[in-house]
């Protein structure tokens, strides 16, 4: 099987081959390591816990937004993609990856070195929503329990693993860097549906912005590519329904 790879020298971007020897349950992550150890050790990409927790191997596998570590490479060969190579201005042909695997870095991101992208404007949005718990208790010493119902409503946010891909997909993402982000808004409402928070107003007014929640295109690409089903999109309409309301009880206050 052949890895197709999309490098980046800080300067100019080019697309190497290398031949891997496929075994039985192969990540495409295995694949860039055999090529690190045996073909090209300059060969740079990000990694931890190669078990789909750590989020760092986020990148874009024959066209599609994957964990390196979560992707089989028996799963993945033969498939339909959009070729790197367009035919002119006229068409970007769609190929079958019969013996390759097309690998590039997350979009949306500025590249540093082959498929290692700069986080910092994904990171620089999360912090900004303030992704923290605040107790409403004046005894912080003491536990806040919730209910099993309430658990329930935040559980699937909670399960984030800030790996990017969502950020990487989203066409608004693409095309202004000062959108918040599909991550960033959906650890917001973990924090704001949770029952024990006491920050919550002000959660709500750091995302009721143009390029907050309301610059959302509402095509759920994110949820698509969430290895953890974790919905931004409803995170988002939620949150515009919260602001609506809040809106309209302080008119009529
Ligand atoms: S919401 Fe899903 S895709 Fe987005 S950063 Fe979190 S785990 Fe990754
Ligand atoms: S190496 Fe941690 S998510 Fe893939």
């Amino acid at each position: 099987m052949r890895f197709k790879i999309k490098r980046f020298d800080g300067e100019k971007s080019w697309f190497d081959a290398f031949e891997v020897r496929v075994k039985p349950h192969m990540s495409v992550l295995d694949g860039l390591f055999q090529i690190q150890d045996e073909l090209d050790s300059s060969l740079a990409f990000r990694y931890s816990c190669r078990g789909g927790v750590c989020g760092s191997s986020a990148m874009l596998i024959n066209k599609k937004h994957r964990l390196a570590c979560r992707t089989q490479v028996s799963e993945i060969a033969g498939e339909w993609v959009i070729s790197p190579f367009p035919l002119g201005t006229v068409a970007v042909p769609r190929i079958k990856t019969g013996d390759y695997i097309l690998i590039e870095p997350l979009p949306n991101l500025p590249v540093i070195r082959d498929l290692i992208v700069d986080l910092a404007p994904f990171f620089d949005h999360y912090e900004y929503i303030r992704p923290w718990f605040e107790g409403n208790s004046s005894n912080p010493m003491q536990e806040a329990f919730m209910s099993q119902a309430d658990i329930r409503k935040v559980d699937r946010y909670a399960a984030c693993i800030l790996c990017g891909l969502c950020y990487g997909t989203c066409p608004v993402s693409a095309r202004d860097k000062d959108f918040l982000g599909p991550a960033a808004l959906a650890k917001a409402w973990r924090f704001y549906a949770d029952t024990r928070n006491r920050n919550t107003e002000e959660i709500l007014k750091r995302v009721d912005l143009k390029m907050g929640i309301w610059a959302c295109d509402e095509v759920y690409r994110c949820v698509e590519v969430c290895p953890k089903q974790v919905p931004p999109t409803n995170a988002i309409t939620g949150f515009m329904r919260k602001a609506i309301v809040h809106k309209l009880k302080t008119i009529l206050r």
